[in-house]
């Protein structure tokens, strides 16, 4: 084959064979296809899109380019994903409390992106936490304890890996048949019998309106469908973050009050809205009614958090250590009126400056910065009440700066205005 006749055909809007597509991502894998005619392809299906049959071929490609993993009889295996939001620590009570409702689920995760955080970045700050399994050792704690959260080694969807390096710096990301490929190929190498996708839209996600978060669900659901996997998709808000907490150390710790019975409104509502499909979907649950229940019980019983401390302890870390909270300042709220707008993106980017994310592939993340915040949008609030509180910043020029960055995050409004609603719509 030709690839440069196949880059022209999809610089030209054609639409090219699954064979096509097949022979790019083998060759490029393997190092015969030169990162510049990679990037032209990229660029070109960046501007001229994909039918979904041209997605799903080069999902499946990019999915065989590395190791599936095949799994021996048992519980159905399940996985969550989420595009990623600001404090969002959802997988990280998500994977323990399904694998309590006995499922197996092999959570292949991965570190923050820009502003939103990462649960591998998040895990990582509980001491000794392993977050590169092999898969051997990964499939061996699936099967011994019900789950495990780690990184994606080299064995899964390579191409993925090569391919995202070109699309962060040829201006690529934002394809929809191209993230669809680069997140389903590496669900799809779990060998997974259902997938539920947490599609967020807003300030604080990737996908910045609702129209292009179905757009995305609607990708992703045919790809994973089209592969053999029953694949559901929730669209859900991010226009202020998930919690009350934002930030590595702290998140591990609200996800451990979570499962400890504390209920926080829209981290509840994720949880539910994620885990009734998969508990509905793999026939552990015969109704909604059931699911919720199932869910309810495992978290009032302990056994979702003990699933959770059990998988810490197999995977090395030790819950004991995770660094705690020393409050540093409070940001207050400048005028009286209600809570208009909230900018996450901003809220993420401070734990990024006080040292809590990268701004470069080679950063070392401090895990203890934190930010609390206290207020929702639609809130009354008062001037000089605190809306954001600060924990674990030594430096106090960087805590002045932080204030400073976070005072611009909140829009104060003279109308109250209704309540965000987390849940959108599911997908099927
Ligand atoms: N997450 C991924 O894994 N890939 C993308 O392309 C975007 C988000």
């Amino acid at each position: 084959m030709n690839p440069v006749e196949i880059i022209r055909k999809k610089r030209d809007g054609e639409e090219l064979d699954p064979e096509e597509i097949r022979w790019m991502i083998a060759e490029f894998t393997v190092g015969r296809l030169a990162d510049y005619q990679m990037s032209a392809l990229a660029m070109a299906v960046f501007l001229q899109g994909m039918t979904p049959v041209e997605t799903a071929a080069l999902t499946d490609a990019m999915t065989t380019s590395g190791s599936l993993i095949a799994w021996g009889d048992g519980s159905p295996v399940v996985d969550k994903h989420s595009t990623g939001g600001v404090g969002d620590k959802i997988s990280l009570v998500l994977a323990p409390l399904l694998a309590a409702c006995g499922l197996r689920v092999p959570m292949i995760s991965g570190r923050g992106l820009g502003a939103t955080g990462g649960t591998l970045d998040k895990l990582e700050a509980i001491p000794g936490f392993r977050t590169d399994l092999s898969l051997s050792e990964l499939q061996a704690q699936v099967e011994s304890i019900g789950c495990v959260i780690t990184g994606a080694s080299d064995e899964i969807a390579p191409a993925d890996r090569r391919l995202y390096a070109l699309r962060d710096v040829t201006a690529t990301v934002s394809s929809i048949p191209l993230i669809t490929a680069s997140i389903m190929s590496k669900k799809l190498a779990e060998g997974l019998d259902q997938l539920v996708l947490d599609v967020k839209f807003g300030v604080g996600a990737f996908m910045k309106t609702e129209l292009r978060a179905v757009e995305l669900a609607r990708s992703l659901v045919r790809t994973g469908t089209r592969n053999g996997v029953q694949t559901t998709a929730v669209i859900t808000d991010m226009n202020q973050p998930v919690g009350r907490m934002v930030g590595n150390a702290v998140e591990v710790d609200e996800a451990v009050r979570v499962l400890q019975g504390e209920v926080i409104d829209d981290v509840s509502e994720l949880l539910f809205a994620l885990g009734i499909p998969i508990l509905q979907n793999s026939g552990i649950a015969a109704t909604f009614d059931d699911a919720y229940r199932c869910l309810e019980r495992k978290i009032s019983e302990g056994s979702a958090f003990e699933k959770f401390a059990e998988m810490v302890r197999c995977q090395g870390g030790d819950l004991q250590q995770l660094p705690g909270r020393r409050h540093s300042r409070d940001v207050l709220i400048p005028q009286h009126g209600f809570v208009g707008e909230m900018d996450a993106q901003v809220i993420g980017q401070a734990i990024i400056d006080m040292g809590g994310g990268r701004r470069t592939m080679l950063d070392k993340i401090d895990p203890r910065p934190g930010i609390e915040v206290l207020v929702r949008i639609g809130d009354p609030v008062d001037m000089g009440q605190p809306w954001a509180r600060l924990y674990n910043v030594d430096n106090n020029d960087v805590a002045e700066q932080i204030t400073v960055q976070l005072t611009g995050a909140l829009t104060i409004v003279d109308q109250s205005s209704d309540p965000i609603e987390t849940i959108l719509e599911t997908i099927r």
